[in-house]
C-alpha cells in the first residue's frame, strides 16, 4: 500500500517536472460571431470552433546515424515535421541525415560545436562554438538562420547579445535522457502537453525515438499537427528576436 502510495507520488513529480516551466500560458479560442455561427451545419461549426492545435516537437545532441535516422522514417511515415538543433562535431560524416532533414521539411537548429556550457564559456568561446556549427550546417545544407538552443538550455545575458538569431528553449521537458523508456516519456509529456508547447527530446536515445512517434500518433488521433519552432512562431503571429531566449512562442525565458 505504502508502495503503491509512493509510485503514483512519484509519477506525479514526474508529470510536475515535464510540465516544466510556466506551464499554463495558452491563447483561448478565437471569438466566432453568433449570426456566422448560426449559419452553419453542426460539423462546420464544429469544426470551426475547434481551435487548431499545433505542437513542436524537439530532438537535441544529434545527428546520430541509426538513431536519427529510424526517427525520420518515422516522422515521414506520419506526415509530422520536428526541429533538430544539431551538435556541430556530428555533422561530418551524417551530413546525408541533415539533407533529409531539410528535403521532408523539418527545421534544422545549432546546439554548439562541442555541446559547451555557453553561460561560463569565455565569449570567445561562444561565437566560435556558434559559428564553426552554422559553417559546417551551410556546408551540407546551405545558407540559412540556424537558431540556437543553448546547450542545458543555460547562457547569460552577456553571451547571449552575441547571439544573431533567436533562442530556443522548451515549455515540456519529460527528462528522457534520465527515463530512458519509451512508456514513461510519452506519458510525461501526454500529462500536459498543450497546444503551442515546444517539447525537448533527445533523438540520441532509441526509448527517445519510440516515444516520439508513440507522441505523434496518440496527439494526431487528439488532432494535433506537428510543425518546426519557426512555423510555430509563424502561426502564432510572433516576429522572434535575436539573443532572446523563447520557451514557446508566448512565453520568453529570462536570462541569468
Ligand atoms: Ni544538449
Amino acid at each position: 500500500m505504502k508502495k503503491a502510495r509512493f509510485l503514483l507520488l512519484a509519477g506525479l513529480a514526474v508529470l510536475l517536472a515535464a510540465c516544466g516551466w510556466q506551464a499554463g500560458a495558452v491563447s483561448g479560442p478565437a471569438e466566432i460571431p453568433m449570426e456566422i455561427l448560426g449559419e452553419l451545419d453542426e460539423a462546420a461549426r464544429r469544426e470551426l470552433l475547434d481551435d487548431p492545435k499545433y505542437v513542436a516537437l524537439t530532438f537535441d545532441d544529434g545527428p546520430r546515424p541509426d538513431t536519427t535516422g529510424r526517427l525520420l522514417d518515422g516522422l515521414l511515415e506520419r506526415g509530422a515535421a520536428a526541429t533538430f538543433f544539431v551538435i556541430g562535431q556530428q555533422v561530418q560524416g551524417n551530413e546525408a541525415l541533415l539533407q533529409r532533414m531539410e528535403a521532408e521539411g523539418h527545421q534544422i537548429g545549432n546546439h554548439t560545436y562541442s555541446h559547451v556550457r555557453l553561460q561560463t564559456a569565455e565569449k570567445d568561446t561562444v561565437v566560435e562554438e556558434i559559428h564553426k556549427t552554422e559553417v559546417v550546417l551551410q556546408e551540407a545544407v546551405g545558407a540559412g538562420s540556424y537558431w540556437l538552443r543553448p546547450p542545458y538550455g543555460m547562457i547569460g545575458e552577456q553571451r547571449a547579445a552575441l547571439v544573431k538569431t533567436p533562442m530556443v528553449y522548451w515549455s515540456v521537458d519529460p527528462q528522457d535522457w534520465k527515463l530512458l523508456d519509451a512508456g514513461k516519456v510519452a506519458a510525461a509529456v501526454m500529462g500536459c502537453v498543450k497546444p503551442g508547447d515546444i517539447v525537448l527530446l533527445h533523438d540520441f536515445y532509441p526509448s527517445s525515438v519510440d516515444a516520439a512517434l508513440t507522441i505523434v500518433d496518440q496527439l494526431q488521433a487528439q488532432g494535433y499537427t506537428f510543425v518546426t519552432v519557426e512555423e510555430l512562431f509563424r502561426i502564432q503571429g510572433v516576429n522572434p528576436e535575436a539573443g532572446v531566449l523563447y520557451a514557446s512562442p508566448s512565453l520568453i525565458r529570462p536570462l541569468t
